[in-house]
């Protein structure tokens, strides 16, 4: 298994941009299921958990293929085989993205039962229940989800979570339903909304992502588009943590830098120096140590549970103690023991984590245990004295896209060393 091997101390100082977002682009693949005609993408970024995308809409009979400028194509209006199976869906949770359209689009989805992740049970009951309220027929059987329908007809649902896959599932369900869906108590993140332009650029008449309340006219079908997939909000969060973790200098281009005003905020609370423009954010960091911040994950606009991990890396370096509380996912602290055994000092009761700033770390060989945890895990080798070493890195190749290429740019000394 490939490792990261860290050389910490150095301080981060540079210009970067980042990367397509994961989470918008992986919905959108999902999506070209809804449509009979060729979707282009530009900017999808190079992450495993886009080629599992792939591989499962491939599985499927879909047509994928990319071109000299390096956009990809997708047409899927003859899938063939509208299973699911285990063996993909278990190396990603978001594959559960293929069943609202499939079931609107084709009648039918089988689609395995995502097991449980490092990072809690995350179940999928709010999905089915929705769909059920659309007219779906949904048992359970084998490990396997079955949904079956005639055409699914709009209704009015209320979630009884905040659900970010879910509402998206459900929107893309909708868009193709007979009159009106009305979705309440929805996820308000900015790919939901990105997910909600994609297929109204597509024909669908979706009103309202980004708010509490969407609204969903069906139509009979959607058309061909390019689509340029939004730069990862939760990437330029995580450098811009890193930055400040090593006392540097960072700006980030080509962003939307309203989607990170909670971080920006809390960056700023840290001792931060930041100046936010159109399209870039800049952080000044030079010669500080952190100041103790408390986090408390919540939904969009709420400060973002996939940010937890590497500012609790911040907050563990900081000039005191802090308290970190977790709201979205159940036992999402499996970086902790790993940040303890370079010398944080973090304790956990429930979902919350009471940080005593350390001032100095060491290097250690560690593991990582799911894709924000490796990031905190790399955050924290960057600072530490001495080597690191992160093994386990297929986690943090799901979502960050050549992570230790863009750190060796910004003056990182990071190696991947080959299996
Ligand atoms: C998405 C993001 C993930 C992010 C998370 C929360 C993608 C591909 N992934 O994950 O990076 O960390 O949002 O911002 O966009 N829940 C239920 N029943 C359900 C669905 C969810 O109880 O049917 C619970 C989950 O267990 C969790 C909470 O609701 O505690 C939020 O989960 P959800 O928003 O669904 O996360 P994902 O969409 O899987």
């Amino acid at each position: 298994m490939e490792k990261l091997l860290i050389k910490g101390g150095n301080i981060l100082k540079g210009e970067i941009s980042c990367s397509g977002a994961k989470n918008a682009a992986l919905p959108m693949i999902a999506a070209t299921i809804l449509n009979d005609e060729e979707i282009i993408f530009r900017n999808l970024p190079y992450l495993q958990d886009i080629t599992t995308m792939f591989e499962l809409l491939g599985s499927m009979g879909a047509n994928i293929s990319l071109d000299e400028s390096m956009d990809f194509s997708i047409c899927a209006n003859k899938l063939t085989d509208l299973e699911a199976r285990y063996e993909l869906v278990k190396t990603m949770r978001a594959s559960i993205l293929v069943l609202g359209p499939m079931v609107t689009k084709y009648g039918y989805a089988k689609i395995a039962l995502p097991g449980g992740c490092a990072i809690g049970s995350r179940p999928v009951n709010f999905h089915l229940d929705a769909l059920k309220k659309l007219g779906a027929s949904i048992s359970l059987e084998n490990g396997y989800i079955e949904a079956k329908a005639d055409r699914l007809i709009g209704a009015d649902i209320v979630f009884d979570g905040v659900t970010v896959t879910g509402t998206e599932n459900i929107m893309m369900a909708a868009c193709l339903a007979k009159g009106k869906t009305t979705l309440r108590n929805v996820a308000m993140e900015p790919e939901v909304s990105d997910l909600a332009d994609f297929l109204n650029l597509m024909g669908a008449k979706i009103k309202g992502a980004g708010s509490e309340l969407i609204e969903i006219e069906g139509v009979e079908y959607l058309n061909s588009t390019t689509y340029t997939i939004p730069a990862d909000r939760i990437e330029a969060g995580t450098y811009l943590v890193a930055a400040a973790a090593t006392g540097g200098e960072i700006k980030i281009n080509s962003i939307q830098p309203e989607r990170l005003n909670n971080v920006i905020e809390r960056l700023k609370l840290a001792g931060a120096l930041i100046e936010v423009n159109a399209n870039s954010i800049s952080l000044d960091m030079i010669n500080k140590r952190p100041l103790p911040v408390d986090i408390s994950t919540s939904p969009f606009p709420g400060f973002p549970t996939d940010m937890q991990a590497q500012f609790s890396v911040l907050n563990a370096l900081a000039d005191g103690e802090s308290i970190v509380k977790e709201n979205v996912f159940e036992n999402r602290f499996m970086h902790v023991q790993e940040l303890n055994r370079m010398g944080c000092n973090i304790s956990i009761s429930g979902n919350i984590a009471k940080i005593i700033g350390v001032n100095k770390i060491s290097g250690a060989q560690v593991m990582a245990t799911d894709l924000r945890a490796s990031a905190s895990l790399i955050l924290a080798g960057l600072v530490a004295k001495g080597e690191t070493i992160v093994d386990r890195i297929y986690h943090i190749d799901r979502g960050y896209e050549r992570i230790e290429e863009k750190l060796s740019y910004l003056g990182a000394d990071i190696t991947r060393l080959p299996s």
